[in-house]
């Protein structure tokens, strides 16, 4: 930590003032930045396209100038990202910059910043519980503790042991209005409470595909007292076309 003071003339003042530059806590793990060679992830593990992913990223790629095509580095991650079972693998990366032409830097700055990229492997079952305050307030703390009670006490971060579930803590994915909420896969499962979240998960748990939006009954994010305002029919524009108003 620095001070803005030298020691010398902290100490000898009266009411030595502090001010720190950074408060910031240090972080004591690179793991989210750095890679290190293992035996599922390194450069010698081939990873290429798939066919029906070279059409894909074709029409991805297509639609920025030929000049700009790695501005198309996030989708085509993405794109990587799911043929290789919901993570991104060095070789993933390395295919990646080779299809755009761009230095394999470039697109490990962009992998290691967004954390929509896994750089480890996942379960089956991408769990991502939101709590952000909206949900927090909505009670998302009693969601994820359901969450890893539910899969066998495992810690957000970590994947069950029959590889069925991953289960990590996101900041907001917009569904405030429809807080708690997590997201499994690509579905959003909003309104929750201990009971629809064991549903659903037991519903992945035997194979099944649960029905994503509100578990509350609402139809999306309506007021769940109903209406409050424009309670009568509306009128519409033809209302003062009819023969009295003319
Ligand atoms: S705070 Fe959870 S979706 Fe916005």
């Amino acid at each position: 930590m620095l001070s803005r003071l030298p020691r010398s003339l902290a100490s000898s003042s009266k009411v030595a003032q502090r001010r720190f530059i950074s408060t910031t806590t240090r972080r004591r793990s690179e793991a989210l930045f750095a890679h290190r060679d293992t035996t599922y992830n390194n450069p010698k593990i081939p990873f290429e396209f798939n066919a029906e992913n070279v059409k894909r990223a074709q029409a991805i790629i297509a639609k920025y100038p030929p000049q700009y095509k790695k501005a198309a580095v996030i989708p085509l991650l993405d794109l990587a990202q799911r043929q290789n079972n919901g993570w991104t693998s060095i070789s993933a990366m390395n295919h990646v910059a080779t299809v755009l032409e761009m230095p394999p830097m470039r697109v490990y700055e962009v992998a290691t910043f967004y954390t929509m990229f896994n750089r480890e492997p996942i379960g089956k079952n991408f769990v991502q519980v939101c709590t952000t305050t909206p949900c927090v307030l909505r009670g998302s703390t009693e969601i994820l503790d359901t969450v890893c009670n539910e899969l066998g006490g495992i810690k957000p971060g970590q994947t069950t042991k029959d590889g069925k579930f991953t289960v990590i803590e996101v900041e907001c994915q917009g569904a405030c209005s429809n807080a708690p909420m997590m997201v499994v896969g690509d579905d959003f499962y909003e309104d929750l409470t201990p009971a629809t979240t064991k549903k659903i998960l037991d519903a992945f748990s035997r194979g099944d595909k649960p029905k994503p939006g509100p578990q509350s009954g609402r139809l999306t994010s309506e007021n769940s007292a109903g209406l409050t305002a424009l309670t009568s029919k509306p009128y519409g524009p033809g209302e003062f076309c009819s023969p009295e108003f003319q």
